[in-house]
């Protein structure tokens, strides 16, 4: 075959100078058409959108042509021709025709039917070759990509937390532990315990559930940073909206106090959100089309409307109130569970809504505690579909407070000191927030489950890929 230089398929779409020769490499998505001409949808992941490929049979030979099945990877040399279709624009006339990669037609697991979510899962490592997936994971990057922009742009540091750790930040006691030391032969010391002095960092150390409290020590210092990063937790919860391995994003900024807080998460998920209306429109079309036909709506609509602010104590009324039967209780001090976030978003206020100011005692040690005693300052950002997309801060900026917190909640002061040096040493008022990546994509792609807007999903008991 002539070398020629390829050109992607999301470019040949776009073009107009028809009579030129392009090369297109791709993945066959389906062959059809007579004993005279024959029709190949080509994708090569630039875009949701395959090129057609217009093949004279008798150029190539009947027999030769039988190889090109749903899932073979293909060359093609060719004109550029006007479409004669409707839709598209370009297609290509196929000159010369290279098999780089034969599919085995009874063997290949996706064919031109579509397939179940589920059955997709078990396939992961070929998965993304479908239209969903492929939509799905163009998304996430884009978004991915808009964080980086957004805090880029406002003049926020990519902060590098560390992934090892010593230290468990939300106290929520599920990690993932990370040893060098033989699980068959643990070493004891004098009282008979595992003998951690011989471990590889010399102490027990897990993977991290948050960037949090080493972002904080860089707010200390840069001002505004912010950690894009994958964290861990070994939870039992096998949920829709639960992961053990999912990437959080979490900006954390000096001076700003619990209103600049909200602020910041409203302005930064309504301009991911924006981002992706304009930057994946394709994508989201099919989304919309094949899964959730409200989905460019929603995106819409929650770009444009405020979302609203309450206090947990008013969100704890108004279930209270509603008569709806729950499946778990409700009360003043409960932690809300995803039936309850939902139920005021999108039965009572039909808008997201951040909670704040949560009862201390359901809430993380380093959250400033307000004026009540009862309560801090914490925050919520609760979304249709999803529940809780958002948990956030102020933080606790005084030594003392901070101190006797940790001590009533088991915190470990002494291992804990170069976090209590922040407030030891020039503190400052500062808040943050946590945005849960995956759920994010959740929402924008409009998916249901979370094991499908991540390329290989780690749950209990799964881990394959
Ligand atoms: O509310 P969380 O636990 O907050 C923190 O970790 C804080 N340190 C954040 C901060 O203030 N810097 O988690 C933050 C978000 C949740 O709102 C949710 O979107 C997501 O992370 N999340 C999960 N996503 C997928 N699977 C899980 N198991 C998740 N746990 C939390
Ligand atoms: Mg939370």
């Amino acid at each position: 075959m002539d070398i020629l230089k390829r050109t992607k398929i999301v470019e040949v779409l776009k073009r107009e100078d028809f009579g030129t020769f392009v090369n297109v490499k791709g993945w066959v998505r389906t062959r059809r058409g007579s004993k005279q001409v024959n029709f190949i949808a080509l994708n090569d992941g630039s875009t949701i959108n395959n090129v057609q490929i217009v093949v004279d049979v008798d150029l190539f030979g009947e027999e030769a042509l039988k190889a090109i099945t749903t899932g073979a990877c293909i060359s093609v040399n060719g004109v550029l021709v006007e479409s004669q279709g409707k839709g598209q624009r370009a297609e290509i006339q196929a000159k010369e025709i290279e098999i780089l990669g034969e599919a085995d037609a009874t063997t290949f697991p996706l064919q031109k039917k579509g397939h179940t979510l589920e059955f997709l899962r078990e396939i992961a490592h070929l998965r993304p070759r479908t239209n969903t997936f492929g939509a799905v994971l163009r998304v996430r990057h884009h978004l991915a990509y808009a964080i980086h922009k957004y805090f880029n742009d406002r003049g926020y540091f990519y902060l590098h937390t560390p992934i090892i750790t010593a230290s468990d930040a939300e106290g929520a006691g599920a990690m993932f532990q990370v040893t060098t030391l033989d699980l068959d032969k643990l070493p004891r010391n004098a009282e008979g315990k595992i003998d951690y002095d011989q471990d590889f960092f010399g102490k027990s150390a897990n993977l991290t559930v948050s960037g949090q409290l080493e972002g904080e020590l860089g707010a200390m210092a840069l001002g505004s940073v912010y950690t894009f990063g994958p964290t861990f937790r070994a939870e039992n919860s096998n949920t829709p909206r639960h992961l053990a391995e999912f990437w959080m994003i979490e900006p954390e900024v000096a001076f700003n106090e619990i209103g600049d807080n909200m602020d910041l998460a409203e302005d930064f998920l309504k301009y991911l959100i924006t981002y992706a209306l304009e930057n994946c429109a394709d994508d989201l079309a099919f989304l919309n089309e094949m899964y959730d036909k409200e989905l460019v709506e929603r995106l819409k609509f929650v770009t444009e409307n405020d979302f609203v602010r309450l206090p947990y104590t008013e969100g704890v009324k108004i279930l209270e109130a509603s008569g709806h039967k729950f499946e778990f209780p409700v009360f003043w001090g409960a932690d809300l569970q995803s039936e309850h976030e939902r139920y005021l978003v999108e039965k009572h206020f039909k808008k997201p809504v951040i909670l704040t100011d949560y009862p201390k005692d359901i809430k993380a040690f380093y959250m400033k505690l307000n004026e009540d005693g009862k309560t801090v300052r914490a925050m919520d950002v609760l979304f249709p579909k999803i529940g809780e997309i958002i948990g956030g801060s102020q933080r606790e900026e005084n030594y003392e407070k901070l101190f006797e917190r940790m001590e009533q909640m088991h915190v470990p002061t002494k291992e804990m000191s170069w976090y209590l040096d922040t407030r030891r040493f020039g503190s400052a008022p500062h808040a943050g927030f946590g945005l849960g990546f995956e759920r994010l994509v959740l929402f924008v792609t409009g998916m249901t489950n979370i094991r499908d807007v991540i390329p290989f999903p780690r749950t209990p008991k799964n881990c394959e890929f």
